[in-house]
């Protein structure tokens, strides 16, 4: 594996391979490597025959009173992770290498960055801004032919898409599905923040998602009552969130039923960790005709 940290020696590293047609799929991360982000370079080992991993921990996407200077950083495990799966590249660029002295650009994405974390009271869509101005640099920098991100960030992911499709970036967005431990914890390099108690309680979020997802397959349709049942899990462990919404899973637009793949997403603060987790609900499910007024799983 090489280690670069200059567009310049990046796109050296990367000629070779893309002289002789070589497939070419690119991880971004922020490091702080955990099974998630393993998960997606081992797809993109099977997938492409040069594996890129990013690790940048992006300013621009932390909001003033965020975590950016706290932000767990361990290059040397992250790249001893990354050997271990077979990395060729791993791109790990000093701040002033993304943004030079002048730099004054940002790209943006419309209304998929407005809600859930985009909303101006929680990350606000500065957040979104900083991740697809970043994302766009690593799509321009790398020229990968596939690029692989986590569900577990369901927005960014179809932020992302929607900017490579809008921009006509010739890049295949894959999105892999979330890595939980086996009592439930989504993965996150933000767990590493929680103490064991809070790590218990952090559990409600998945127990919350995995109620309202059997209430679904129970027959569950409206938005009001799937989320009251998730809502139960938050309240027993004393997580207020700061969000927890039912939206269409293509377009992050408002639902009132779950009909059609729709996106429960939740994001609360337990201790000093601000964690997100997120189900697909109602998935496979087109147009359920509405339940009959007064069942019970209606009230
Ligand atoms: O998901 C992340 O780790 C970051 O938002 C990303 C995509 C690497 C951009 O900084």
């Amino acid at each position: 594996m090489r280690t670069v940290r200059t567009v310049r020696e990046l796109r050296e590293a990367l000629a070779p391979h893309r002289r002789a047609g070589r497939s070419i799929g690119l991880v971004p991360t922020m490091g702080a490597l955990h099974e998630g982000h393993l998960s997606l370079v081992r797809r993109a080992r099977a997938d492409c025959e040069v594996v890129v991993v990013s690790l940048f921990v992006n300013p621009t996407q932390f909001g003033p009173s965020e975590d950016f200077a706290s932000y767990p950083r361990d290059e040397a495990r992250d790249r001893t992770l990354a050997e271990a799966e077979r990395v060729d590249v791993l791109f790990a660029p000093p701040p002033e290498e993304v943004y030079p002295e002048g730099f004054d650009t940002t790209v943006t994405v419309g209304g998929l960055t407005q809600v859930l974390d985009g909303h101006p009271e929680r990350r606000g869509p500065g957040h979104f801004a900083g991740v697809t101005t970043v994302v766009t640099k690593l799509f321009n920098m790398v020229a990968p032919d596939v690029a692989y991100f986590g569900q577990k960030d369901a927005q960014q992911a179809l932020v992302v898409r929607k900017l490579v499709r809008d921009l006509d970036i010739p890049v295949r967005i894959e999105v892999c599905p979330i890595v939980r431990d086996p009592d439930g914890l989504a993965l996150s390099s933000r767990n590493a923040y929680l103490s064991p108690a809070e790590r218990g309680r952090a559990l409600a979020l998945s127990r919350a998602l995995r109620a309202a997802e059997e209430a679904v397959a129970g027959g569950a349709v409206d938005a009001g009552a799937v989320l009251a049942v998730a809502r139960e899990k938050l309240d027993e462990a004393g997580i207020e969130p700061d969000y927890l919404e039912l939206r269409s899973a293509s377009h992050l637009s408002g639902v009132d039923r779950v009909n059609g793949p729709t996106l429960l997403a939740v994001a609360a603060r337990v201790g000093g960790a601000r964690l997100i987790d997120n189900v697909v609900l109602g998935e496979g499910v087109d147009e359920r005709e509405p339940s009959p007024a007064g069942r019970s799983d209606e009230s």
